[in-house]
């Protein structure tokens, strides 16, 4: 069948890119989507079993680090988009693990780069090379300042944010050096079904199930800002498909949460739905050791995007949080494969006999 366009998706695996891949695959027929993830400990094809076995779906086990691995994919596929997703995401370990994230978020997102200036040879008409970002590389604010708007400056503190930074530059050096056709989006605390329970949320609807204690960092006085992923796939759709060559997006929530009330919100919700008393797990909150070099507070500008494409938010937070606390209760399977790696190591016997 011939496809009207051979789009990679890289990361589908983990958890913002499987929702991304599940809406093209569903909403875009005449797309192939093909969902590239190497399938470190994030990454895990349960998230995608409803659309497995679409005919406009490939998936391809590979590391986005491999430019010659790349560059077959390319001219294999014939791939025309990128959705670039895979990334290493967790601050914590982008502590203790700095050059992991080095080198797949900036040297990966580099031979892709190069892989698609290669491939495309110059005939850059009706390609587009997408860079999917964090708020995390402006920096942090005071609880006074003003939203992020795309015209922040730079200011990274984690390693996390400094690689993503990094990665952000050289997307932007390959479209003002090569003219590679590139869009970026920054986008805030995601949460919602398939995270991975090392992130906030699901680490403590997992911990508060299981009466394991809750570790607030510091005072639990930080703020994030937190959009639903389902909201952050369609702005991605909607980016993709109508957003300016050259130009950066912000994506946010407009939806701040101090860390410990979002706790307790939380807290409330798991007690409710498990019909404990509610409030009965608020002793589980353990206050601990600060991060370090812990950001105070994100909160994204997203006023660019809703004038120019007219996106907003679509589901309120209590209603994306009861979701989401509902989605972990029901899938107790997957947190607890996810947990003890029995996905992972299912697929790495799968994919090495091939
Ligand atoms: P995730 O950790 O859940 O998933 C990352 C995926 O990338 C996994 O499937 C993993 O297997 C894959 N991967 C890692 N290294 C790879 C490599 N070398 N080659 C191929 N695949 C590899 O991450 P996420 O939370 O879904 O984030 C996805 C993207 O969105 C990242 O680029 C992240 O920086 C960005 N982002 C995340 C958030 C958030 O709140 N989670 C917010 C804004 C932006
Ligand atoms: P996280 O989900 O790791 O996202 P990020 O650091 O990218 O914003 O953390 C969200 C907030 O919650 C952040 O301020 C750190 C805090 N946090 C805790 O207090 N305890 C925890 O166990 C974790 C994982 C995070």
């Amino acid at each position: 069948m011939n496809y009207r366009r051979n789009l990679l998706i890289t990361g589908g695996a983990g958890f913002i890119g499987s929702h991304v891949v599940r809406l093209f695959v569903n909403k875009y027929p005449e797309y192939r989507i093909i969902n590239l993830d190497k399938l470190t400990y994030a990454g895990n094809l349960e998230n995608l079993r409803d659309v497995e076995s679409k005919p406009n779906y490939i998936f391809l086990k590979e590391d986005i680090c491999d430019l010659v691995r790349m560059l077959d994919v390319f001219t294999k596929y014939k791939v025309d988009g990128v959705i670039h997703l895979a990334a290493e995401s967790h601050v914590d370990r982008s502590i203790t693990d700095p050059f992991t994230f080095a080198k797949t978020n900036v040297m990966g997102t580099l031979s892709l780069l190069q892989a698609s200036k290669e491939s495309w040879a110059n005939d850059f008409d009706g390609k587009l090379f997408y860079h999917v970002s964090t708020d995390e590389v402006y920096g942090t604010l005071e609880f006074d300042d003003s939203l992020f708007t795309e015209e922040k400056k730079y200011d990274p503190h984690s390693p996390y944010s400094a690689s993503k930074a990094a990665s952000d530059h050289f997307v932007r050096a390959y479209h003002d050096t090569y003219g590679l056709p590139t869009v970026i989006s920054n986008c805030s605390n995601n949460y919602g079904p398939y995270q991975f329970p090392e992130k906030l949320i699901p680490l403590f609807i997992n911990n508060i199930c299981n009466n394991k204690p809750l570790p607030v960092y510091g005072k639990g006085e930080n703020i994030r800002d937190w959009l639903y992923v389902e909201d952050h796939a369609r702005a991605i759709d909607l980016i993709f498909h109508k957003g300016q060559t050259g130009d950066t997006y912000n994506i946010g929530g407009f939806n701040e949460w101090k860390n410990i009330d979002l706790i307790k919100v939380i807290i409330r919700t798991v007690d409710r739905l498990l019909g404990r008393e509610t409030g009965t797990s608020e002793k589980l909150i353990t206050y601990v050791t600060d991060r370090a070099g812990h950001d105070l507070r994100y909160a994204i500008d997203a006023t660019k995007l809703k004038n120019e494409l007219g996106w907003e938010p679509t589901l309120q937070f209590e209603e994306g949080i009861e979701n989401t606390v509902s989605w972990y209760l029901n899938n107790q399977e997957w947190l607890d494969s996810v947990t003890n790696g029995v996905y992972q190591k299912y697929y790495e016997e799968m994919y090495e006999t091939r």
